[in-house]
């Protein structure tokens, strides 16, 4: 199999992580690939906040856990309420995933960031990073104060979609494939 889909297939969301940081040339080359994703219209509509600050990302976790614990899903009630639950799994460096506001309809920022996520997550795959998408602090994000997005590092104009969390895959870290439906496709031809 070629290399890209040996990527493709073998990347997996990580939720152990090394305490270590990761080499700041390794984070250079996975948020360039996230600059290289395709985007409509070309707008390039993301801000990508790379934060490596223990205290803030542990704050995050604590808020977004704390909107967990009030959702009316029973599942992500009981994820927040599990012991120990750490939205990031303690991975050392977390990325914010923004996209600008206020543009045509048409154009889905959401859709350019995700594009620039997922080249995020492959491209941190194929040097053996792991890195795991987070949409739970989406319930944090929109409760979040202006402050508190500023913090964040996130521009004027740019609101906050999701988070990545990204580091050193721990080696007792889980390996489990989750089985791909296989009514996904249908051809006309
Ligand atoms: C939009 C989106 C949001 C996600 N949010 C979370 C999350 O908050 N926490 C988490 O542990 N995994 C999250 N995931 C990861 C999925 O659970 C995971 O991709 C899925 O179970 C398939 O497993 P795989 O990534 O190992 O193939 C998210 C994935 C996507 C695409």
């Amino acid at each position: 199999m070629n290399l890209v889909l040996e990527t493709i297939k073998n990347r997996r969301s990580i939720r152990r992580y090394l305490p270590q940081q990761i080499r700041d040339e390794e984070l250079s080359l996975i948020l360039e690939a996230g600059v290289w994703a395709p985007s409509a219209h070309n707008e390039q509509p993301w801000h990508f906040s790379v934060i490596q600050k223990e205290e803030l990302i542990d704050m995050m976790s604590e808020k977004t856990i704390a909107m967990m614990k009030k959702s009316r899903l029973e599942w992500v009630r009981k994820m927040g309420e599990r012991e120990g639950f750490h939205v990031f799994y303690n991975a050392p460096t977390v990325i914010v995933v923004s996209g600008k506001t206020g543009g045509e309809a048409l154009l889905k920022p959401i859709a350019d960031c995700s594009a620039a996520i997922q080249n995020i997550l492959l491209a941190a795959e194929s040097l053996g990073i792991g890195t795991c998408w987070i949409g739970f602090t989406g319930l944090f994000f929109v409760t979040a104060t202006k402050e508190e997005l500023q913090n964040l590092g996130i521009p004027e104009g740019y609101e906050p979609f999701y988070s990545i969390a990204v580091g050193y895959k721990s080696p007792d870290h889980l390996y489990s494939a989750p089985r791909r439906k296989q009514n996904a496709i249908t051809y006309i031809r």
